[in-house]
């Protein structure tokens, strides 16, 4: 399948100063710094997709009335671009993420766009602007997204959209580094419930995932992880990741997608990683009164969290209402630390990629 847009290229006449990114490039967070380019494509009822071009990165003017600033009709991506040590550019699965990015704009009610144009605007994007993949441990976080543009304010599925990709050269999601990670129980708030959207990947989940995510970080956590919306008793996710837990017998479980969690590109490779290695993976409810038997009965042995953004990142510490306990030394795990390696290892082109998952 080949694109069926073609792009219109206009280059930044005003690009970063080498000098100045590489300096920016030595200390990378996350998602603050930003390349010279965006790719955009419009959509519109009557036209369809059109206008697909690489611009310079920069604001859109958008009227106040369009339609995203007022009903949230906004879905989007995260992936990543790395250099590998032999010089060569890839992605990781991105397919994976063109055919999501769908299944959220069906959620949506929004026109779905062809994978073959996703992965285009995509890998046009980091061709010009390669330059700004970090060597070394960081990597370019993509971020294809699209909103609502019609200037309408009646509620309906809008009928014009932007399509755009944009992207930051990013070095560890935590502040902490590869530190194990500390978890805040949010027994208040949910995230979603079954016939919502949960399951797709649009900036009203995230949104609705911030007060708690503050009360997390209120309360010296890095993360919230979510219990489910209809019995506050099984563990979901986290604000922006899944979670794993490691069993005493070595096997994993993770909580089945199931129309509430986000079904993620990292979740489902370190599943099929895991089985690779004859490790046994369970997709099962866990609820938190098992979670914390576990702990005390030592039958739980490492927890960690993963999505594109955080990779995999051990769960040292578990914060709630009522007390707090360590998972084993509270340290990152050595399960979890393998299966990073195993991931990483394919990722950044320095394992052999059995599946196909490098392109
Ligand atoms: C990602 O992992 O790419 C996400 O979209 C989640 C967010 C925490 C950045």
């Amino acid at each position: 399948d080949s694109s069926r847009l073609s792009f219109a290229v206009k280059t930044n006449a005003n690009p970063m100063p080498e000098a100045e990114r590489q300096a920016a490039f030595g200390n990378l967070g996350f998602g603050t710094l930003f390349s010279d380019h965006m790719a955009v494509i419009r959509w519109h009822a009557d036209k369809g997709w059109h206008g697909a071009e690489i611009v310079a990165r920069g604001p859109f003017a958008l009227d106040p009335a369009s339609s995203v600033l007022h009903y949230a009709q906004e879905i989007f991506e995260g992936m990543k671009a790395y250099r590998t040590e032999d010089g060569r550019t890839v992605l990781f699965r991105p397919e994976e993420n063109a055919r999501r990015f769908n299944e959220s704009a069906r959620r949506m009610a929004m026109p779905e766009l062809p994978e073959a144009d996703f992965l285009a605007a995509v890998e046009e994007l980091v061709r010009i602007d390669a330059k700004w993949i970090p060597q070394g441990e960081g990597s370019l976080y993509l971020r294809p997204f699209m909103f609502a543009s019609e200037t309408f304010l009646g509620v309906r599925p809008s009928r014009e959209y932007i399509f755009c990709v944009i992207a930051s050269p990013v070095g560890p999601y935590f502040k902490g580094g590869a530190k194990a990670v500390k978890i805040w129980v949010s027994q208040n708030y949910t995230r979603a419930a079954l016939g919502g959207t949960g399951v797709a990947k649009c900036g009203g989940n995230y949104a609705a995932s911030l007060v708690a995510q503050a009360e997390a970080s209120a309360q010296g956590c890095d993360q919230v992880v979510f219990l489910d919306a209809a019995e506050h008793r099984w563990v979901e996710e986290l604000g922006g990741m899944n979670i794993f837990f490691v069993m005493e017998d070595g096997s994993l479980l993770t909580p089945p997608l199931g129309g509430t969690i986000l079904p993620g590109v990292t979740r489902k490779s370190l599943i099929a990683l895991a089985r690779d290695q004859g490790l046994t993976v369970r997709e099962e409810r866990y609820s938190f009164d098992q979670w914390k038997a576990d702990v005390a009965s030592g039958r739980l042995r490492e927890a960690f969290a993963c999505g594109t953004a955080a990779v995999v990142a051990g769960i040292g510490t578990v914060k709630f209402a009522d007390g707090e306990f360590a998972i084993g030394d509270g340290a990152t795990g050595p399960v979890t630390t393998r299966m990073r390696e195993a991931l990483v290892g394919i990722q950044r082109g320095q394992r052999p990629d059995p599946q196909g998952w490098v392109r």
